[in-house]
């Protein structure tokens, strides 16, 4: 008999590329099921604005954690880069020839640790707030020029101890505003100024650490505003954790030395001691980082400023 081919046995692979492939397991869900289903395709699901909420939750958590992070590296490294020796206190003076001597430095240096902590949130935070005939003390190198609403500004004066810094801020605005016209650039201390004009806003950032007598400028301030006049303030100090006030107060009398500024003032307090009434503080990096608007005793905020105040 002859004998008959014996049968092909194919392999699975083979089969499947012959057109039986394996069947996928079946879905426990639906594709279009209702949890991943567009909104308005079948009315359930995650809407585009809930999905836009759970981003910025997360953007400002990560963002929250993040920051958080960076400040408490900038504080340890500022206190073991800044020696961090014995407690010894930052004495007060006056500081004009100190900034006179870093002022072409002054932002290359200042502008990393800025970056570092995200201050131009800040800063733009406070420019805005400043209305009408403004008078920018302790002005340095004018960092808050580029924040300005310069329509909102009337006139603007800016003031510093420091001839070399005043000289900055006067070519930043100038490149920036050539045809602004009522801008003036003034080299005195701010508690030196004359009391013949006076203000809608006092705008001073970062710049009670570096006076001689905070109070007393404050108190001064007081009477170079305008009725219903405020004053802004952001600065940095004291902070509300411990071993923060410790880094700060074991290396201010170094970085005082260097910077002329005194870090571990309580901004509260001098704000206090001045009697400025406080329209709205807050608080951040540790506490360190304050913003305050404040107004003289004895005047009343017109209703419009206070709307702006909510909005901040
Ligand atoms: C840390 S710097 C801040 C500069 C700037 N406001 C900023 O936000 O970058 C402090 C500034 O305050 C100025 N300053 C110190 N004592 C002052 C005083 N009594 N009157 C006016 N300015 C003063 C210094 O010359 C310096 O420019």
């Amino acid at each position: 008999m002859p004998q008959l081919p014996k049968p092909k046995i194919r392999s699975a692979t083979v089969r499947s590329a012959l057109g039986r492939q394996p069947q996928p397991a079946p879905l426990t869900k639906p594709l279009n099921s209702p949890r991943t289903a567009p909104k308005g395709s079948d009315g359930g699901g995650i809407s585009p604005e809930e999905l836009k909420a759970r981003r910025r939750k997360f953007l400002i958590t990560a963002g929250t954690l993040y920051g958080t992070f960076l400040v408490g590296a900038y504080y340890y490294i500022s206190y073991v880069v800044g020696q961090g020796g014995p407690y010894e206190e930052a004495k007060p003076r006056d500081t004009a020839q100190t900034y006179d001597g870093l002022a072409k430095q002054y932002d290359r240096i200042i502008g990393r640790d800025e970056l570092f902590m995200g201050l131009s949130f800040w800063r733009k935070d406070v420019a805005k707030q400043a209305i009408g005939d403004v008078l920018e003390i302790s002005c340095g190198t004018g960092r808050n020029i580029a924040y300005l609403n310069i329509p909102a500004v009337k006139s603007i004066t800016f003031v510093d101890s420091s001839a070399q810094m005043v000289e900055q801020t006067r070519e930043k605005f100038t490149d920036r505003y050539p045809k602004y016209q009522h801008a003036q650039f003034v080299a005195t201390r701010a508690e030196d100024l004359p009391l013949e004009k006076k203000y809608d806003t006092i705008l001073q950032t970062f710049g009670l650490c570096s006076h001689e007598d905070p109070v007393y400028v404050l108190m001064h301030l007081q009477d170079l505003l305008k009725p219903g006049g405020k004053i802004v303030l952001l600065e940095h100090g004291r902070g509300t954790w411990d071993f923060v006030n410790r880094i700060l107060d074991k290396s201010a009398a170094s970085r005082a030395e260097v910077f002329g500024c005194r870090w571990n003032l309580d901004i509260g307090e001098i704000v206090r001691k001045s009697g400025l009434v406080i329209d709205k503080e807050s608080r951040s990096h540790f506490g360190t980082t304050w913003t305050i608007i404040a107004h003289r005793p004895g005047d009343v905020m017109p209703p419009e400023q206070k709307k702006r105040f909510l909005i901040w």
